[in-house]
């Protein structure tokens, strides 16, 4: 069977191909966010007020909540993007003093307690990946080419082409060096047009980071003019 045909498999485990439209699961929660082209949201995942940058993806049962997530962000099962914070200082940390109609019906829910996590966003940057079940803490920033560890509890920001891992989440190690990174975050692969992204795979694939740097900083994409093929 070719990598591409899996039309033996089960409908709901056959591979789509992604467009400009977000391809969203059937069961996945999606509320007042932004998706850009080639996003993939999973089954059973939740998404609140969070923008979602082109070609990022979360898989199954992660939730993320008023974030922004740049472009190529690979974000695993069960990944918790700003876990919310409850009122801990008063004297009822428990949902019926703010989430309160549910209790009550004539108390409604307390906006500013949702206002001040709103307020309180977590950053990502670009070709971020967020291991199986890390958490990342409100307000937090994970700098772009970072790496999560599985199972990582994020309480401090994460530097570009840093790896963290842990609870609380420290260094591992540096992706690349930094002089690696600084070419890396100049070329800023992450906007270029598709068709140059397609013309680079061959190169993403078989050539060492710094031949590729080498290449690709000489060519300089956008290399063509010709028009943007129409996305599916
Ligand atoms: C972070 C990761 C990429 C590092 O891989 P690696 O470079 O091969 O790391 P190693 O296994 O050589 O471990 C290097 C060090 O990091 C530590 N480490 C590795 N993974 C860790 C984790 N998840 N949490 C905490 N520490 C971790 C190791 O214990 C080791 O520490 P030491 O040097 O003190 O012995 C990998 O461990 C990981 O967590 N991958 C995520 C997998 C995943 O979630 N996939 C989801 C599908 S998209």
């Amino acid at each position: 069977m070719a990598a591409h045909d899996d039309r033996d498999l089960p409908a709901h485990v056959r591979k789509k191909r992604l467009g400009a439209k977000p391809l969203v699961h059937e069961t996945a929660v999606v509320r007042d966010s932004r998706f850009g082209k080639f996003v993939k949201i999973g089954a059973r995942t939740t998404v609140i007020e969070t923008d979602f940058g082109d070609y990022s993806y979360a898989v199954n049962d992660a939730e993320i909540v008023y974030a922004t997530i740049g472009k190529f962000v690979s974000i695993a099962a069960l990944a918790g993007i700003n876990p919310g914070n409850h009122p801990m200082e008063r004297a009822a940390q428990a949902h019926f003093t703010y989430r309160s109609w549910q209790y009550f019906e004539d108390v409604p829910d307390e906006i500013a307690v949702f206002d001040r996590r709103r307020e309180d966003r977590v950053t990502i940057g670009h070709d971020v990946w967020i291991g199986r079940a890390a958490i990342v803490l409100p307000g937090r920033t994970i700098g772009t080419g970072a790496v999560v560890a599985a199972g990582s509890v994020v309480t401090k920001d994460v530097a570009p082409y840093q790896i963290v891992g842990g609870n609380p989440a420290r260094p591992i190690r540096d992706r690349f060096p930094p002089e690696i990174a600084d070419r890396l975050l100049r070329l800023g692969w992450w906007d270029w047009e598709h068709r140059d992204l397609r013309r680079a795979v061959p190169d993403f694939r078989a050539l060492s980071v710094e031949a590729f740097l080498d290449r690709w900083e000489a060519l300089k994409p956008p290399i063509e003019d010709d028009p943007e093929p129409a996305l599916p």
